[in-house]
């Protein structure tokens, strides 16, 4: 197999290490772009790293390392402070890489990624709870899921993408009992969602002046849990519209899913882990005859897995999806998407998982914070239910008035098409531009505008470079036997950029970090933008400059295409 872009200078650097008498893991040696062309265009600081264990001063291990170095790729190799190596690269060496991405740009990618075996992954998000509308984090989850999903298909693994939808839960008796209290059952076939929403409010408004309304709603799900037949009938009901309801959003975000098992899959796979569990004493006796498994450490909580009435919980139901995961499909990772507060939950989880010992993947728990808005009106409470629908219908209106604003060359049909594309854009993308792990803003006019970091910004950054290659009448692979000529800083920055490319998928990949992919795009296009705003193409001084320069837009359309599918934006075609 060969070595692609950075993994072909990180191998010779390997190799002068270990020639100056030294050691590193190829995973710790780190190759980045430099932040100023006077130190190169990719340094390292290996030296650094291996001086501290060798006791010996930076600046001499970079000498030696450099010494050893030995390949015809580097026009330039340098020492800096405290104990930098840098490094300049052939005009060859970018061609050469330039031509292998346009050749095949799929089997560039796949080699750059080549996994020594097989790697699979299942994933876990969305899962919004039936008999409830669709919250803001549910939104989030579902972004940052599909994107993560992508990320790692890109990264090379296989994955498989399961749905644990919340279809059982208290939740239902109270809407049960509200449908007999106040619901009228010709009224909400009708139109069911809308009547539901009514009817949960209502609820919620009247539970809090009269707490008898809990007891009847957990009266109501016991009946249900127990399989009255009537209650079984009209939750199946209740799960059926919402599904559809559901449909609607995901069609529009463009997301799909290999698997929908929700909660209530569950139902019949709980008994034999409470069983086995039991058998071997890692379920015990809790309070009142209650079942719980006992943490490791004394300060940790106990997960309780059967009420003290036989009723089994969400974490039950939770701790069978794992099972049936590894069951099914052995992957090696097993990933949940869920919003920050759930984390002491899945810590539960985990260890409970750990002692009935029924997988040996890595679990990961992918947090996020919470949706923040700048418009306070925008928030959720009772009785003012923020709708998803209402929110991708705003989005597309504003994106609209900006395409209008601007004035594009666009028929009636292209501009509502390309507002459909932007204001679903602008929504995936603020929520994976913003690190996840922080609360995430919402602010219109900073994600509906062509300025700054936004998805409009890139949209048309990507737009700009495909008229390009349009007027010339080339595709992308056209452009394959050119050679470059990074002879302006811009064209040798652009092109650096463009080699960051790999890695980058490599770290959103390993952090469960999307973040890392948009903020590349961001400086792409850029980058992009300047050379583009500077310097002609089409009308570039010489015939061999012109194909250069084709040849890096070339490159740009490739891989923003690309890194577009990975946040599961849609690119389009003219703006
Ligand atoms: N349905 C739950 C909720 O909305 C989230 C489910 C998260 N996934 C899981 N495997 N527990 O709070």
């Amino acid at each position: 197999m060969k070595e692609r872009n950075l993994d072909v200078i990180k191998g010779i650097l390997h190799e002068a290490v270990r020639k100056a008498g030294f050691e590193v893991d190829k995973d710790h040696l780190h190759v980045e772009k430099t932040r100023d062309a006077q130190f190169g265009d990719f340094s390292t600081n290996v030296a650094m790293l291996l001086s501290g264990r060798a006791g010996r001063r930076p600046l001499h291990v970079a000498e030696e390392i450099a010494g050893q170095i030995d390949s015809k790729i580097f026009a330039k190799v340098e020492m800096a402070n405290p104990g930098f190596i840098n490094l300049w690269l052939e005009q060859k060496f970018y061609t050469e890489q330039a031509e292998l991405w346009l050749d095949d740009f799929d089997k560039y990618l796949k080699e750059s990624f080549a996994l020594s075996e097989k790697r699979k992954a299942v994933i876990d998000y969305s899962h919004p709870n039936i008999a409830k509308p669709m919250g803001v984090h549910h939104l989030l989850s579902t972004v940052i899921g599909d994107s993560v999903k992508k990320i790692y298909q890109r990264y090379g693994w296989e994955v498989i993408s399961d749905n644990f939808i919340g279809d059982m839960g208290t939740q239902f008796g109270k809407l049960m009992a509200a449908i007999k209290k106040w619901g009228n059952m010709d009224d909400i076939e009708k139109d069911p969602i809308p009547a539901l929403q009514k009817l949960y409010v209502q609820f919620h408004i009247e539970a809090d002046k009269d707490v008898e309304l809990d007891d009847e709603g957990r009266a109501e799900y016991k009946k249900f849990e127990e399989g009255d037949k009537e209650s079984r009938k009209l939750w199946k009901k209740i799960v059926q519209w919402s599904l559809l309801d559901m449909q609607q959003i995901y069609d529009r975000l463009g997301v799909s899913f290999d698997h929908m098992n929700g909660e209530s899959f569950y139902e019949d796979k709980m008994k034999s882990i409470l069983d086995d569990g039991r058998k071997k004493g890692v379920i015990v006796n809790g309070d009142g005859g209650s079942w719980i498994i006992m943490p490791d450490e004394p300060e940790d909580v106990p997960v309780l897995v059967r009420k003290s009435d036989g009723a089994t919980l969400y974490a039950t139901r939770d701790l069978a999806r794992i099972k049936y995961w590894e069951d099914e499909w052995s992957p090696n990772l097993m990933l949940n998407v869920v919003d920050v507060a759930q984390s002491f939950y899945f810590n539960q989880l985990f260890f409970a998982q750990r002692k009935l010992g029924l997988t040996a993947a890595r679990n990961v728990h992918i947090a996020f914070g919470r949706m923040q808005f700048a418009d306070s009106k925008m928030s959720t409470r009772t009785g003012n239910i923020l709708l998803l629908t209402d929110l991708l219908d705003e989005s597309e209106k504003r994106a609209l008035e900006l395409i209008n604003e601007k004035g594009v060359d666009l028929s009636e049909e292209e501009r509502r098409e390309l507002a459909r594309i932007m204001g679903i854009g602008s929504i995936k993308y603020n929520i994976l531009h913003q690190a996840r792990t922080t609360n995430i803003t919402f602010d219109w006019n900073r994600m509906l505008t062509f300025e700054g970091n936004s998805a409009p910004y890139l949209m048309y950054t990507i737009a700009r470079a495909k008229s390009v290659l349009r007027k010339a009448d080339l595709k992308p692979k056209d452009c394959r036997k050119y050679d470059l000529k990074l002879d302006l800083e811009i064209e040798k920055k652009l092109m650096i950029q463009l080699m960051m490319y790999p890695d980058t998928i490599r770290r959103a990949a390993e952090e469960f970090k999307p973040n890392h992919v948009a903020n590349y795009l961001y400086e792409l296009a850029q980058d992009f933008n300047s050379f583009y705003n500077g310097n002609s193409i089409l009308q570039a001084e010489s015939k061999e400059l012109k194909k250069s320069r084709l040849m890096l837009t070339a490159l740009v359309i490739q891989i923003m295409s690309d890194g577009f599918k990975l946040l599961g934006l849609e690119v389009p075609e003219k703006m």
